[in-house]
């Protein structure tokens, strides 16, 4: 009697063992890296300023060096881009990343190829983890500013200041 009992504990221990080492490769292989909202923020702020958004989503970011609030951060620039595609705007990422949820934010910059001089495969090519933390990070600093200026096609001159790209309007 005794020495079943000891079995039966033996097997128990051998078993809670295996138990133990499954959950712990499941959760190696398929658990999201659990990180804090602190973590998230910066990493947003992080890629926001690597992938250098700013130099044409924030007005005055370059003339400044990049020594600007990230409250002033993605409100739009007036400045217009103008070139054989027409006349495009840096648009208010601070108003359109506030309209969207993360997944539509995720598929709409995996998916879109937007005009000049906006270099859109950054964000085809970025991960989506960093992605959402940017949509993340926007979010959190809430929407700012006005709309910007709409897209103007070929042949039509803009108001504002602009940049002339050669090859014909
Ligand atoms: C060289 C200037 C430039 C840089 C750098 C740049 N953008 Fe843009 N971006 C533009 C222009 C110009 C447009 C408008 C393009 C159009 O109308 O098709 C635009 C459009 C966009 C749009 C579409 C906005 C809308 O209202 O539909 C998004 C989203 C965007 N940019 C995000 C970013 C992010 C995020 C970064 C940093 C990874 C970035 N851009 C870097 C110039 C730039």
């Amino acid at each position: 009697m005794k020495f079943i009992a000891l079995s039966l504990l033996i097997v128990a221990a051998a078993l809670s063992g295996a138990a133990f080492f499954v959950s712990c490769t499941h959760e190696k292989t398929t658990a999201p890296v659990e990180r804090t909202e602190q973590e998230r923020f910066a990493n947003g702020e992080y890629m926001t300023r690597m992938a250098g958004c700013n130099d044409c989503h924030t007005a005055g970011y370059t003339e400044a060096g990049g020594d600007m609030p990230v409250e002033k951060w993605l409100t739009g620039s007036p400045l217009g881009w103008r070139g054989p595609w027409g006349t495009t705007y840096a648009s208010n990422l601070r108003l359109l990343m506030n309209s969207l949820t993360e997944e539509e934010w995720i598929h709409l910059a995996k998916n879109t190829k937007w005009m000049p001089p906006m270099p859109w495969w950054i964000l085809r090519d970025m991960k989506e983890s960093d992605l959402a933390d940017m949509h993340y990070f926007v979010k959190a600093l809430g929407p700012a500013g006005e709309l910007m200026p709409k897209y103007l096609p070929p042949g039509e001159a803009p108001q504002g200041p602009y940049v002339e790209f050669p090859g014909g309007n």
